[in-house]
């Protein structure tokens, strides 16, 4: 018997110093289909803001996973994400603290500060959503281009850290991109480039959204 209570004690100890390196119990990975926009998806909307602000090289990547950190991925992630539970959700307070990413980093906008929220609001779980049709009716910069740039590139494209040289956060230097180093920019997002110049690292982008870019650039890049 005292032996028992001797067990729960070490385990409750354990249990509580590992408290922000566990995903939450009853987390499962498994990837849930989508049939609607209504519900946030975190393979497609979530993860590459994770991936981009935070999970560059040299910060929360599998390989450097600064502070034990890593965020390039929906297993990983949620070791600091509550389901519901904005305030004890760690990686979720830490950027609307303004602690992460650091100072001289490219920052989340509230959009999309506001779409985490959304998702651990719904749940945090490994959602999906793959549209059957990409509407490109109208495909400009600022009505669907931007938003994409945004949340897989910018992260490590921008004023501060223009990785490889290159810069992707508005509109003149989007468009400098697809108009000069074009066959660079297509190799790099169709992951025909190799040598790790495939982008992003982390994962190609969906095919939707290759799609829209490669119809925005055959437009002549609209603005
Ligand atoms: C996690 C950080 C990260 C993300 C996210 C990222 N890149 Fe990059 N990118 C890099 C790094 C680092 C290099 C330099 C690679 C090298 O020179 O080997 C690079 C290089 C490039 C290059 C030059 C490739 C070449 O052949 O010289 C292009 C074009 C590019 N990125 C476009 C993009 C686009 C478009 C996106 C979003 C769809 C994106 N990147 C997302 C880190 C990133």
């Amino acid at each position: 018997m005292r032996l028992t209570i001797v067990f729960v004690l070490i385990l409750t100890v354990v249990f509580a110093a590992c408290k922000h390196d566990m995903v939450e119990p009853g987390t499962s990975s498994e990837v849930v289909i989508l049939s609607s926009t209504d519900s946030v998806s975190f393979q497609t909307q979530i993860l590459p803001l994770y991936q981009s602000y935070c999970g560059s090289s040299g910060c929360h990547s599998a390989a450097s996973a600064k502070e034990g950190v890593v965020t390039t991925d929906y297993f990983n992630i949620r070791k600091g994400i509550r389901s519901k539970n904005l305030n004890e959700s760690e990686y979720y307070t830490i950027i609307t603290s303004g602690e992460m990413p650091p100072k001289r980093s490219a920052k989340l906008s509230s959009a999309q500060i506001a779409l985490i929220a959304k998702w651990i609001n719904e749940g945090a779980k490994n959602t999906l959503y793959t549209p059957n049709n990409c509407n490109s009716s109208n495909n400009t910069y600022s009505l669907g281009i931007a938003s994409i740039l945004a949340a897989n590139c910018v992260g490590c494209h921008n004023t501060n850290l223009a990785s490889g040289g290159i810069q992707l956060h508005n509109y003149n230097t989007a468009f400098a991109l697809a108009s000069g180093s074009q066959t660079v920019l297509l190799n790099a997002i169709n992951y025909t480039a190799g040598g790790g110049k495939n982008m992003p690292p982390a994962g190609k982008l969906s095919n939707c959204d290759l799609q829209l870019i490669n119809q925005w650039i055959a437009n002549g890049m609209p603005q």
